[in-house]
């Protein structure tokens, strides 16, 4: 495994890998502080969009494990517009152990992966979120105490975090079902894989418009935003056609499962895609797995920078 870029890369072991470092440098963590396995070692960080998680998680990452984060914003590298993708990708990479990049186009990403001498992570790109849904794993594996056999249940838009859940899910043997409104689907493309997936594992992809059939026997009922970053000239059309895919006490208690846990990768946009009631009541656990990003991210650069 050199690069991130996408959960379809990776085998389910190297998932589970992943997640069973995660748990042991979570726990090193817990009871004091880790090991420097990353002393000395950088990470670029890259941005083309806002960020208060995979920016703050990946440089307290880096800390944590002895090492150090570079910021670097928008408007300071302006990926393909100052110079082009493949340029700036050799450059940071005489100058960094790692990168992180957080891209609009998914492309953009494989380009620098393609002309990087480093490893490349997936920080959110248009196609995937393949950090976000690691974390969402480890979650699901502390609230429930496995993932295989699960029933997954993803709300709303078909997304990059969509995709991703999908995905890791599917990989791990988990039901993922998706109820998404009419226009607002996966790809085919996830969707053959996804299932390909699926049937290797043991696991389903349930694909629906009915967002009470998604839920209906869920242990984990999971939302995102109508409107991602970079859709926002869609932003009116999506409150028109998104209401009835809100995650409400009435969509919870349909899930017929009084331990169903509510999951969101946040920023959440509460009264939309998520009421108050939901995202802070009993069965929400949407702080814990935002915690988990440093976690799983931890992971994930103790086993691309070498330290593990
Ligand atoms: N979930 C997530 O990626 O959050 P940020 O956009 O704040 O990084
Ligand atoms: N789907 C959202 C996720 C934000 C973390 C977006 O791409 O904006």
């Amino acid at each position: 495994m050199r690069h991130l870029l996408s959960l379809a890369d990776l085998s389910s072991q190297e998932i589970w890998k992943i997640i069973d470092l995660a748990v042991e440098l979570k726990g090193e963590w817990k009871r004091g502080g880790n090991e420097p396995i990353l002393r000395g070692k950088t990470l670029g960080m890259l941005f083309q969009k806002p960020s208060l998680r995979t920016r703050v998680s990946f440089e307290m990452a880096m800390i944590h494990l002895g090492g150090q984060a570079l910021y670097l914003s928008p408007n300071e590298v302006q990926l393909g517009q100052r110079e082009s993708v493949a340029d700036v990708a050799r450059v940071l990479s005489r100058y960094v152990d790692g990168i992180m990049a957080r891209v609009f186009a998914h492309a953009h990403l494989e380009e620098l992966a393609a002309f990087s001498r480093v490893p490349v992570i997936n920080g959110l790109s248009d196609y995937s979120h393949p950090c976000q849904a690691l974390a969402d794993l480890l979650t699901i594996l502390e609230k429930k105490g496995r993932l295989s056999g699960l029933r997954l249940a993803y709300v709303g838009d078909g997304n990059n975090v969509a995709t991703s859940l999908l995905f890791g899910g599917t990989k791990v043997g988990m039901e993922v079902a998706l109820a998404t409104p009419p226009g607002y689907e996966i790809t085919e493309e996830v969707e053959n894989l996804a299932t390909a997936f699926a049937a290797e594992s043991g696991g389903r992809v349930i694909l629906t418009y009915d967002p009470q059939e998604a839920v209906a026997g869920a242990d984990v009922i999971y939302t995102d935003t109508w409107t991602s970053m970079g859709q926002e000239a869609e932003m009116s059309r999506r409150l028109e056609v998104f209401p009835p895919y809100q995650v409400n006490e009435a969509l919870v208690a349909a899930s017929g499962n009084p331990d169903v846990i509510v999951m969101h990768c946040l920023p959440a946009h509460r009264g939309q895609e998520i009421t108050d009631e939901v995202a802070d009541g009993p069965h929400s656990v949407l702080f814990d797995q935002a915690e988990n990003r440093l976690h799983a991210q931890k992971a994930v650069l103790a086993l691309l920078l070498g330290g593990r």
